[in-house]
């Protein structure tokens, strides 16, 4: 285990800013995270893994572990069935594109999506209609107070959109070291309901699609749609998607009835963040170092020198013009580390 200096965490965020961590360590092992969390002379911690869902606005005062553990060992199987321990340093989409080689079903439908395997359950990652927990069985993490591994299943993650016990009572407190899924072997069940994803399919001309078409697809789609975080930086979605109660909508979409929106229960309403921004007029808007991108107004981007407080400045100014003229409060879905 070596720590290093002043060290440049350009590329170990996917928004690719341009911060110093005052001190930085590779974890291969859990082994070292643990001699590494036991470390007296360096008292402030700070874990970093994929780096995709992180807003950087200044140096980080503390030693940066930058959690790199690899692995994937398949715990039990069956006929129909495969359980599937991956260590947190995976890059998730290699491990999404390896359970597909093996034709192992259930996370096609989170093909692309940037990022460790080892953060997805911190806000339970989800995309054209299927979300982590839907085939998550639990997980690992070490304490960081006490360097013990604790196991965690489902209920204890108690995951919800884009959220989990460890975005709340939990944060700040663990580093998940593994995550454990279950997928089919057989019989793979399909999820293509998603507007995008049927579409793609049959421009491609596929009737009967296996899981790699599904990935295919949506490969395509979010290639069309979500700039690549090598080519132009970003963090993906940069906001939630606001929930609305009933009685909310209800006035909502009597003022603005061409708006977007699904239905998720009898009382709650999705309104596209996307939309309410491109309708105030940002959409592929460019404001020096920073913008919306041109093909998902949900998505900040960073133009090569962009500090983080460049992009919060961008974030919040969007997110006033949305209040003002929606009366509608979006929120970031990216940790921002102030
Ligand atoms: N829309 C617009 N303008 C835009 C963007 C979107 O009008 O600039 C409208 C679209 O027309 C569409 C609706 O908004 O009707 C939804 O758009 P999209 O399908 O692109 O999905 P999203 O709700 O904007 C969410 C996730 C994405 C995920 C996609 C696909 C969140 C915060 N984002 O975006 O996740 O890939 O659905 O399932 O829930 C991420 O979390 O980083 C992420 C990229």
């Amino acid at each position: 285990m070596k720590i290093k200096k002043n060290i440049s965490l350009k590329n170990y965020n996917t928004f690719g800013i341009d911060v110093k961590a005052k001190f930085f360590c590779e974890i291969n092992s859990i082994n070292e995270l643990e001699q590494a969390l036991q470390l007296e002379d360096y008292p402030k911690k700070f874990i970093v893994s994929g780096g995709s869902n992180m807003l950087f606005t200044k140096n980080v005062d503390a030693l940066v572990l930058y959690i790199n553990i690899k692995g994937i060992t398949i715990l039990e199987e069956s006929n129909d069935h495969v359980i599937l321990k991956v260590m947190a340093g995976e890059i998730w989409h290699d491990m999404v594109l390896w359970t597909l080689d093996h034709d192992y079903g259930g996370l096609e439908n989170m093909s692309l999506i940037p990022g460790n395997t080892g953060t997805a359950p911190i806000q339970n990652i989800g995309a054209y209609g299927v979300e982590l927990k839907d085939t998550f069985v639990s997980c690992e993490a070490m304490e960081i107070g006490t360097q013990t591994l604790r196991r965690f299943t489902k209920e204890q993650c108690n995951f919800g959109y884009r959220d989990s016990y460890f975005k709340n009572k939990g944060k700040g407190k663990y580093i998940i070291t593994s995550v454990t899924f279950k997928l089919t072997k057989r019989q793979h069940q399909l999820n293509t309901s998603y507007g995008a994803i049927e579409e793609e399919l049959s421009r491609k001309g596929i009737t009967k699609p296996t899981i790699k078409d599904v990935s295919n697809a949506v490969v395509t789609i979010r290639r069309s749609k979500l700039p690549d975080p090598k080519v132009l930086g970003n963090s993906g979605s940069f906001f939630k998607n606001p929930v609305l109660n009933k009685t909310e909508f209800g006035s909502f979409i009597v003022s603005h009835p061409k708006a977007k929106f699904y239905k998720i229960s009898d009382d709650l309403y999705k309104i596209p963040a996307g939309w309410l921004i491109e309708q105030c007029g940002y959409k592929g808007k460019r404001f020096g170092n920073t913008g919306v991108h041109k093909d998902q107004a949900l998505v900040l981007v960073n133009y090569g020198n962009a500090t983080g407080k460049d992009i919060m400045g961008l974030a919040n100014t969007i997110m006033e013009s949305v209040y003002e003229t929606y009366k509608i409060r979006i929120i970031p879905e990216v940790n921002i580390i102030k």
